[in-house]
C-alpha cells in the first residue's frame, strides 16, 4: 500500500520520460506497406473449465518499419510470445489485425521465421541438416541448399561443426544453428523470442554482437523479444515497452545514435544512461500511475 501511495503522479512521470512517447492509435490508412504493423490487437484465452478467460493482450498497436530492429520489452506473462506467434501466423488475435509487408497475416509463411528460446532443433539431424531443413520445404535442390546452409553456418562461426548433433553442442552453439536455419530461407522478417535468455553472460554478449552484425549485413526486419533492458538498448532501433498482464503498449522509444552499439556505449553515453534510467523507473511504476 505504501509503495502505491509513494508512486509519482501521472504528469510528473510523463514529463520525466523524455525519450518515451505514448503510443498513438494507428489509423488503417497509415499502415506501412512494408515491415510489421500491429493494429488494435487483443488476445483473450478462454479459461479451462470454470476458470475465467485470460486477457493476454489488450489493444496493442505499433509498427516496425522494414529493416528496423524492433524490440518487445516487458515482464514475464505480458504477452510477448503470444504477439510474436501472431506475427509468425501460429496464433490469431481475438480482435485487431497483424500485417507483414502490407499483407494481413493469416498463417505461417516463408517470408517470416521464428527463432525460439528453446532452439527448436531436430535432435536426429546434424548441424548441416538442421540448417538445410527449411530449404527443402522451399523447394531448393539438395546440392544448392547444402551450399546455402554452409554459407550461413560460416556466418554464425560454426564451420567445422557441420556433422555434430544438437546434444554435442553448447547452448550458444545450438542457438547459432537455430539462427542460421532461420536465416538460410532468406526471410524478410526474423522473429526472435528471448533467443539468448538461456545463455550465460559471456555467450550472451558474444551472441548479441553476432546478431547485431547479421542485422547490419542483411537489414532484415527483426522483432526481438527480451526481458533485458540492456539487451534492448544494445540492439534496438525501436523499443516497444509493454505493461504487465494484460500486455498493453506502455511506451515506444526510438533510440538515438550510431550502430552497432557496444556495452561500453551503454555505460558511458549519456543518452543510453538516461533511457535506461527512464525504463527502470517506468517498469517500477504501476502502469495505472502513468
Ligand atoms: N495457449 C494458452 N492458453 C491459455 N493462456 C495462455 C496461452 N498462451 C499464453 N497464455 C497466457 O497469456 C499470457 C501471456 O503469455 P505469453 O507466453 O505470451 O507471455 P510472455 O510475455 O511471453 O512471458 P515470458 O516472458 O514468461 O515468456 C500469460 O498469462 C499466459 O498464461
Ligand atoms: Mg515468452
Amino acid at each position: 500500500m505504501t509503495a502505491v501511495m509513494n508512486q509519482p503522479m501521472a504528469g510528473d512521470l510523463e514529463t520525466r520520460f523524455a525519450h518515451a512517447r505514448k503510443p498513438d492509435p494507428i489509423a488503417a490508412s497509415e499502415t506501412t506497406s512494408s515491415g510489421i504493423s500491429i493494429d488494435g490487437v487483443s488476445m483473450v484465452f478462454p479459461g479451462a473449465g470454470n476458470a475465467p478467460a485470460a486477457v493476454a493482450l489488450e489493444n496493442v498497436s505499433f509498427e516496425a518499419a522494414s529493416g528496423q530492429f524492433c524490440v518487445l520489452l516487458g515482464p514475464s506473462g505480458c504477452g510477448k510470445s503470444t504477439l510474436l506467434q501472431m506475427v509468425a501466423g501460429l496464433a490469431r488475435p481475438t480482435s485487431g489485425t497483424v500485417s507483414v509487408n502490407g499483407r494481413v497475416v493469416n498463417g505461417p509463411g516463408m517470408d517470416r521465421t521464428l527463432v525460439f528460446q528453446e532452439y527448436g532443433l531436430f535432435p536426429w539431424l546434424n548441424v548441416l541438416e538442421n540448417v538445410m531443413f527449411g530449404l527443402a520445404n522451399k523447394g531448393i535442390a539438395k546440392e544448392e541448399s547444402r551450399v546455402i546452409a554452409q554459407r550461413w553456418i560460416q556466418v554464425v562461426h560454426l564451420d567445422g561443426s557441420e556433422g555434430k548433433y544438437p546434444h554435442q553442442l553448447s547452448g550458444g552453439m545450438r542457438q547459432r544453428v537455430a539462427i542460421a536455419r532461420a536465416l538460410a530461407v532468406e526471410p524478410r522478417t526474423l522473429l526472435m523470442d528471448e533467443p539468448f535468455g538461456a545463455l550465460d553472460q559471456f555467450t550472451r554478449i558474444s551472441m548479441q554482437k553476432q546478431i547485431a552484425e547479421i542485422w547490419t549485413m542483411t537489414r532484415k526486419t527483426i522483432l526481438f523479444v527480451t526481458h533485458s533492458i540492456d539487451e534492448a538498448l544494445l540492439l534496438g532501433d525501436r523499443i516497444i515497452a509493454l505493461t504487465p498482464s494484460p500486455g498493453r503498449v506502455r511506451a515506444i522509444i526510438d533510440l538515438p545514435g550510431e550502430r552497432p552499439r557496444t556495452q561500453q556505449d551503454l555505460i558511458n553515453k549519456r543518452e543510453y544512461i538516461d533511457i535506461k534510467r527512464d525504463l527502470i523507473e517506468m517498469f517500477e511504476t504501476p502502469a495505472e500511475y502513468q
